[in-house]
């Protein structure tokens, strides 16, 4: 079993729409175990830290303006393979280019208020983890994971 542990964000956009209920539910449905989870004002230098890998992309302006413009969920998930599990639960990073079921599919029509943030490796995981829970996560068992896990 490959158990991992990603970063995962509830963009600005999702939460102004009310939709951070409806996100969380899709990741508890899948298995996956939160381990941290607030709803925050973001620092700009956090999310200037967190995209800047797209610096120098035409996009990245406008994209911090959105990241900074309301609350966020940043969320701390474990769970077999779940990097890229997130990402699939999330979907295409152009809403409409994705498949129904899909997060960003069903809540989402613009790639600029794209619903969701997920890690996209290992790397890019431990990173976004450290720059947003410092601290680490809640280490709890689960009730029911052996019905989960064989
Ligand atoms: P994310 O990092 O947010 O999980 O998204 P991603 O991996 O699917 O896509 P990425 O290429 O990393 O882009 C980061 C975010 O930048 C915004 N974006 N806007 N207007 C545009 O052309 C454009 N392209 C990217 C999106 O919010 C995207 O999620
Ligand atoms: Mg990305």
């Amino acid at each position: 079993m490959a158990l991992e542990t990603t970063f995962v964000m509830i963009k600005p956009d999702a939460v102004q729409r009310g939709l951070v209920g409806a996100i969380v539910q899709r990741f508890e449905q899948k298995g996956l175990k939160i381990k941290a989870m607030r709803l925050e004002m973001p620092n700009p230098a956090t999310i200037e830290k967190h995209y800047e890998v797209h610096k120098a992309r035409p996009f990245y302006p406008g994209l911090v303006k959105y990241m900074t413009s309301g609350p966020v969920v940043p969320m701390m998930v474990e769970g077999e393979s779940a990097i890229a599990v997130s990402r699939a639960l999330m979907g295409a990073t152009n809403p409409v280019a994705g498949k129904p079921g899909e997060i960003r599919f069903d809540f989402g029509q613009h790639i600029g208020r794209n619903i969701i943030h997920g890690s996209d490796s290992a790397e890019t995981a431990a990173f976004e983890l450290g720059l947003w829970f410092p601290k680490g996560g809640a280490q709890y068992k689960r009730a029911g994971d052996e019905f989960l896990f064989e």
